[in-house]
């Protein structure tokens, strides 16, 4: 190759070189290129090899032609290199950029307990502070502890007021909590304070203001000298602290073969303030306590001495004071798995939070 061809052949790869930088796109990529240039085998880099076949006197000005050549690529690749680098830079500040630190994060969903749930918890710590101990039961009893036991025998026409969910084994689904009452004299004997919340069934006609699946809270103080002005104060304590005001409450006679006498408790409906509405059935006010004094056969049954000792029971409608307490119009939202009603009770007038 004579010195012409060498610079011309130098400027080809000078040429190529810049064409190729323009649209490389990562740093890497154009320190890859470096040794296809510059090493021993490289275009540029073969070229200096070839130093020693020219004629002594020319060897001076072709080492100076391939050397400059060498550091003017050198400063190509280091320039696009640069280039390259402060894009990068730039990108990353650019992103690093969108992100607020003081911006509030996305709010996510909020679960909640069921409205059930918080009016159960909320009588719970109510009747712990009047010193009664909270109980369980079996929701799938015998029928002596479902109506036996609570002075209902197998002919009494009393069945006839629960719509029974019979299992084939004879066993009952609880029609109601009150079977705990028998379970709790049983096993505490006397004086006793009990309450025992749970879930009932009853083959019902569903409405608004009627399920088959349901929950009450039974409450049970057998202690000496206990009487019906007892039930009443401990009544009104409990319904002013769920429903967190004084509620105006109306007592009638009520019928129920485990109490003598037997009383119905009933709250002025919270939904239509007492006008009339179909979660009240048009009357204003809404059953909620019914209630009445230990009879002397149920004392007798639970192994206790009617002689001895008296006591009130009450069978809460806890389903339904939820319903009072939240604003929920229709009893069947709460079965229904209706997140409005679950996980956002607000909505309805219930807690988001409980
Ligand atoms: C009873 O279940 C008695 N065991 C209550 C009792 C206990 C009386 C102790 C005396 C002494 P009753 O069938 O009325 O009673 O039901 C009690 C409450 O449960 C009702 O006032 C009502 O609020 C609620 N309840 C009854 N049936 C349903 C239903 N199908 N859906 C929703 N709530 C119901």
């Amino acid at each position: 190759m004579n010195l012409e061809t060498l610079h011309q052949r130098i400027a080809e790869i000078e040429g190529e070189l810049r064409a190729l930088l323009g649209g490389l796109a990562s740093p890497d990529a154009v320190r890859g290129l470096e040794g296809s240039i510059l090493g021993k085998e490289g275009s540029l880099g073969s070229l200096i090899a070839t130093v020693k076949q020219y004629p002594p006197e020319q060897r001076g000005q072709v080492g100076q032609a391939v050397n400059a050549a060498k550091g003017r690529i050198k400063a190509l690749m280091e320039q696009r290199l640069q280039e390259l680098q402060n894009a990068h830079a730039d990108a990353d500040a650019a992103q690093a950029g969108e992100f607020d630190p003081t911006l509030p994060g996305t709010p996510e969903p909020m679960g909640s307990v069921h409205p059930v749930t918080a009016v159960q918890w909320e009588i719970e710590r109510c009747f712990e502070r009047l010193g009664f101990t909270v109980e369980d039961g079996p929701e799938m009893e015998s029928e002596y502890n479902n109506f036996e036991a609570l002075n209902i025998p197998a002919t009494h026409p009393a069945r006839d007021m629960q719509d029974t969910f019979w299992l084939t084994s004879g066993m009952v689904l609880r029609t109601h909590t009150s079977p705990v009452q028998h379970r709790s004299m049983l096993k505490f004997g006397a004086p006793l304070r009990v309450i025992a919340p749970g879930r009932c069934f009853r083959y019902e006609t569903i409405d608004a203001s009627h399920e088959n699946t349901f929950h009450q809270v039974e409450g049970l103080m057998i202690d000496r000298d206990i009487s019906i002005p007892n039930l009443i104060a401990m009544a009104k304590t409990l319904l002013a602290e769920v429903m967190k005001r004084e509620v105006e409450l109306r007592v009638r006679p009520g019928y129920f073969p485990f109490v003598e006498p037997g009383i119905e408790i009933d709250m002025n409906c919270q939904i239509c303030g007492g006008k009339g509405c179909p979660t009240c059935k048009h009357s204003g006010w809404v059953e909620i306590l019914p209630a009445g004094m230990v009879h002397p056969n149920v004392l007798r049954a639970g192994g206790i001495d009617p002689e001895e000792f008296s006591g009130f029971a009450f069978g809460l409608g806890l389903t339904r004071l939820a319903m009072m307490k939240y604003g929920i119009r229709d009893i069947r939202v709460l079965n229904a798995g209706d997140l409005r009603a679950l996980v956002s009770p607000r909505r309805l007038g219930g807690p988001s939070v409980v």
